[in-house]
Order: structure tokens, then C-alpha cells, then sequence
């Protein structure tokens, strides 16, 4: 049994798909607070596919919660963010008192980005507690994920478009982007659950090759068959205009420092995952095309 913990996120949908159409039996980790609709999604792909998933409630904040569960799995797939280390430390210590022996683990393209921050130091923390756990290990590193209809990138800036016909921008827009689309990143989890090339080791992943911001622009204008106006603002007013923002609301969508990292170039090699597991992802001109289709 192969069991998912943060399948009711974003991505947690596509793998149980995937893991479905190839006969694994899954259970998926839903906690009492689980919003139900990412609940019943997860038992409509169950059945679309002619599939039974098994639900187990759980928590990773409670050890005792999940202890029995992964005493039940070959196999775990962990997709909760590993900027949370302390449910990353509770998880590994789960694993070492149920016997454990295989995960796959989601972190992110974020510890490459050669900027400082918080969020990195704590995700390249859990993979070194990853690396030191004993465990028969694979991580993967996905760039930004999107082509989920309700993910905060590209699904939320299309919605934008549509309704406002302008999008804003920060910086000169020359920076690379290299976006993944969401069942490549089902696909690669597939691909390394029982591929003993893939144990021990780090993979990046990302689209099949970086673009520009601007030619990003360019081609969800053409596929989109719509004109919209984009409103650059340079970064350094944006910075300052966001850190007012920030001190004024609790909790804001965007913070300075994410600013900054929007206009740095985030192109990455995926050779080694080519090479172990035959990936081989969609341009971003394909995904984005999958993913207007979908929200229209
Ligand atoms: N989205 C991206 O662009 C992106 C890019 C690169 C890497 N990643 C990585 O890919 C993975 C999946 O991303 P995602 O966007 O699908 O994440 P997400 O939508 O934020 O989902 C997070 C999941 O973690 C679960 N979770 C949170 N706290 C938990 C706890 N205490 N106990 C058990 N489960 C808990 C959530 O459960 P509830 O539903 O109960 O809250 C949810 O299922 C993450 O590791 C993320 O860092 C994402």
C-alpha cells in the first residue's frame, strides 16, 4: 500500500490519479480539517477510474495519529511543504517506530535559488534530515508548479486576465522561468515509487525548457486569443510599496521578498532525471494550452 500524505493539496489529486491507473493501492492521509471538497474530489477520481482509495485520518502534529498507518505502507509519498520541519522531524520519527523503509519526498527548486531566505534554509534543513534518516530515500525538486484550475499561479493570473484585460508585472520581465506542469510532476512520483536508480538521491524537475517572462506573456496571449495590457512596475518601487502593504495586513498575498525572487532567473538541468527515469516534460506552450482548455 502506498500511502499519501497532503493528498488534499494541489498536487495530491493528480498523483492519486496516476498512482490509480497503475494499480497501486493507495490511502490517502485526511485530517479533521481537510476542506470536504478536496475530500470528495479525491473519492470522484477513485471512482472515474473504477477505483477504491482508502481514507485514514490523521495528523502529523499527533505522531500516534500516523504511526499506525505507516506501519501499514510499503511505500510513503509525502507532499507536505518541508518549510515545515517540524512535521517533517514528527514524520521521520513516525518512520523509525513503524519500520519504514521507502519514501518519496516533494521539496522544491526554491533551495536553488541563489537568493537568502528563510523558506530555503528551512527546506534545505529537512532534506538533510532527509539524507541522515535512515530511510531508502528519493526527493524531488519541482520548479513552480501550475495547470491545476485552482492554483495561485497561472490558473489565478488567467482568471485575472480574463475578467480585467491587464496584468502587472514586476521588473523588465528578462528573466527565465522554467514552470512545470502538474501531471509531469504525477508522473515523475510514479516513475521513481520502485526505480532503484532513483534511491538516495535528488532530482530536480521543471518544464521542458526555461522561458522568458515576456515570451511567457507572449504565449498566454496567443493561446488565450485575447489582447490584455501589462502594467510593469520596476522593482525597486514595487519592493517598497509591498513592504507597506506587508506591515499594514496580517496576513498579505505578497511580501518584499518575493518581489525579489520574481526577478531572478529560475532555469534548471533535469538531465539526471532523464537519464534515471526517462523524464521528459511539456513545453511550457503545451501545458499552458491544457490548462486554458480546462478553465474554460
Ligand atoms: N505548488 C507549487 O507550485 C509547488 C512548487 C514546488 C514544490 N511544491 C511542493 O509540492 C508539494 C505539494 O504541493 P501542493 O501545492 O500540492 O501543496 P498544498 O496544496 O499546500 O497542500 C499541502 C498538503 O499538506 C497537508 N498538510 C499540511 N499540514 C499537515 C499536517 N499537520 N498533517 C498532515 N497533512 C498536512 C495539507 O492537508 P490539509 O488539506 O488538511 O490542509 C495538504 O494536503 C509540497 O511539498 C510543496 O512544497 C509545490
Amino acid at each position: 500500500m502506498i500511502l499519501l500524505i497532503g493528498a488534499t493539496g494541489l498536487l495530491g489529486p493528480h498523483v492519486v490519479e496516476k498512482l490509480l491507473q497503475n494499480n497501486y493501492s493507495v490511502t490517502c492521509l485526511v485530517r479533521k480539517s481537510s476542506n470536504a471538497s478536496r475530500i470528495s474530489k479525491l473519492e470522484e477520481i477513485a471512482e472515474k477510474a473504477g477505483k477504491k482509495i482508502s481514507l485514514a485520518t490523521g495528523n502529523l502534529e499527533d505522531t500516534d495519529s500516523i504511526i499506525p498507518l505507516v506501519e501499514r505502507a510499503d511505500t510513503v509519498v509525502y507532499m507536505v511543504d518541508l518549510e515545515r520541519t517540524e512535521l517533517l522531524e514528527n514524520f521521520l520519527y513516525a518512520s523509525r517506530c513503524a519500520g519504514l523503509k521507502r519514501a518519496v519526498f516533494i521539496s522544491s527548486t526554491t533551495v536553488l535559488v541563489p537568493l537568502k531566505s528563510t523558506v530555503k534554509e528551512r527546506k534545505l534543513k529537512s532534506e538533510e534530515l532527509i539524507k541522515n534518516s535512515g530511510l531508502c530515500y528519493t526527493i524531488l525538486r519541482p520548479s513552480m508548479i501550475y495547470g491545476s484550475v485552482d492554483d495561485n499561479n497561472f490558473s489565478r493570473m488567467i482568471k485575472f486576465i480574463k475578467k480585467r484585460s491587464f496584468f502587472v508585472t514586476f521588473g523588465r520581465g528578462n528573466n527565465l522561468i522554467q514552470p512545470i506542469y502538474i501531471k509531469d510532476v504525477a508522473e515523475a512520483i510514479l516513475s521513481v515509487i520502485n526505480n532503484s536508480k532513483t534511491y538516495n538521491k535528488i532530482y530536480n524537475i521543471a518544464g521542458k525548457e526555461p522561458v522568458e517572462y515576456n515570451r511567457m506573456l507572449e504565449i498566454v496571449r496567443s493561446k488565450l486569443k485575447k489582447r490584455f495590457a501589462v502594467i510593469r512596475v520596476p522593482v525597486r518601487p514595487a519592493r517598497f510599496l509591498i513592504s507597506i502593504y506587508a506591515t499594514i495586513f496580517k496576513n498579505p498575498s505578497l511580501t518584499p521578498d518575493q518581489i525579489e525572487r520574481m526577478s531572478v532567473d529560475k532555469a534548471y538541468s533535469y538531465k539526471e532525471a532523464t537519464r534515471d527515469f526517462n523524464f521528459s516534460p511539456l513545453s511550457f506552450e503545451e501545458g499552458i494550452e491544457k490548462l486554458i482548455k480546462e478553465l474554460d
